[in-house]
């Protein structure tokens, strides 16, 4: 074996990798798959979004910028003024990323001094895994709240002293997995205690656009100082191969993250940036898009709580987060499941303490059609 970075050998794969895996086996097997595992619908991109990206393909291509086309950055400034009122001036307080899983991963290099005490960066339990490997990658200190029964975040109940301790607070809303979205009054409270503990704020707002009937608010109709958000257009766009996304906020930090992003030089191409300002410009395909989630969730969820199952109060997101029936925990159940051709995440790959356990993950991959014949399969197990 080669010698490695030890984190390497410490983590396990990244989780979603293990799915990927766990699907593929099972289409080699032969017989149904029905795959709820990775968040990555099987509903195509818009034409006119590819359209976009084959118009900007040019004859000789250059190196992108950090800071991305002035195009990309006033699309996502009037897409940031059209949904949630804020204004943003698009060369400062905005930069385009590779989708938002590299922005929250690489993010922490920026904030985080391995060597100081103060180097914890709290995040939710569940949630999206690359927040802990981000902050472990970047020498700092992950720290997993458990969410209570009603998945809501709550920062300002956490104790002061790991609060002195902290650099980075990162909140998503709608939340993945649970879909629980924070109010205009949640966001102010946790923006006042990161103020006043001098904690970068960071939100991921990736699913922002993705729910049934109340537009979630974003953290930057509170305030811009100390605050970041992420989004992305894997999820509003059905973009995830585009690696697409941005980081807006507080100029400061847009400035420092431009910065280190010049070291790995890690930048949307310019025609993937063209793409992404046609998706920016444009909301009828995001609410289109809306209405088949929303119509595929009202079908999962009936099914689901019509053979009993418990199901978190969703209405964003394209995650339904249910409870393992009696006589089951979350591993058990997503196997028993697996046997059926039927792929969930089990909630133990979306963090490691007991907020997890016993609850399961559905993602509302396959089409209508193809949810309808898993509720057949389901129901027969
Ligand atoms: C909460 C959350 N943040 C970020 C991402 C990353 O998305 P992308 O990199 O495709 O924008 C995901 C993907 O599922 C997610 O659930």
């Amino acid at each position: 074996m080669p010698r490695t970075n030890p984190l390497l050998e410490r983590l396990d794969a990244y989780p979603m990798a293990a799915l990927v895996s766990a699907a593929r086996r099972l289409r080699e097997a032969g017989g149904p798959v029905f795959d709820f595992g990775l968040g990555d619908p099987d509903e195509p991109t818009p034409a006119f979004i590819r359209q976009a990206l084959r118009d900007a393909v040019p004859e000789g291509s250059q190196y992108p910028t950090v800071r991305g086309s002035r195009d990309v950055r006033r699309a996502i400034a009037a897409y940031l003024e059209r949904r949630f009122g804020v204004t943003i001036d698009p060369d400062t307080q905005v930069l385009p990323t590779s989708g938002s899983k590299e922005a929250v991963f690489h993010l922490p290099l920026a904030a985080i001094d391995p060597a100081a005490p103060d180097r914890t960066v709290i995040f939710p339990d569940p949630s999206y895994p690359a927040y802990e490997r981000g902050t472990l990658f970047a020498g700092g200190q992950p720290h997993a709240v458990p969410l209570p029964a009603d998945w809501r975040f709550r920062p300002w109940e956490l104790d002061p002293a790991l609060l002195a301790r902290t650099r980075i607070l990162f909140i998503n809303s709608p939340h993945n997995p649970s879909g629980a979205v924070a109010g205009l009054e949640d966001l102010r409270r946790t923006h006042q205690l990161c103020l006043d503990h001098d904690i970068l704020l960071v939100a991921d707002e990736c699913y922002a656009d993705m729910y049934d009937h109340q537009a979630p608010p974003s953290l930057l109709e509170v305030g811009l100082d100390n605050v970041l958000v992420i989004h992305s257009l894997s999820k509003r766009s059905g973009m995830t191969g585009y690696r697409s996304g941005f980081l807006a906020g507080d100029p400061r930090w847009i400035q420092l993250l431009a910065e280190l992003r010049t070291n790995p030089g890690v930048a949307p191409q310019d025609f993937v940036n063209a793409a992404a300002a046609a998706a920016w410009s444009d909301d009828a395909h995001a609410a289109q898009r809306r209405g088949t989630f929303t119509a595929k969730r009202a079908l999962m969820r009936a099914f689901l709580e019509g053979i009993g199952l418990e199901v978190a109060p969703s209405q964003a997101t394209f995650y339904l987060w249910f409870r393992a029936p009696q006589g089951h925990d979350d591993a058990s159940y997503a196997e028993l499941l697996r046997g059926a051709g039927i792929v969930v995440v089990p909630g133990r790959m979306l963090g490691s303490t007991h907020a997890c356990r016993g609850w399961l993950r559905l993602a509302l991959v396959p089409d209508l059609a193809g949810c309808k014949a898993a509720c057949e399969a389901w129901a027969a197990i």
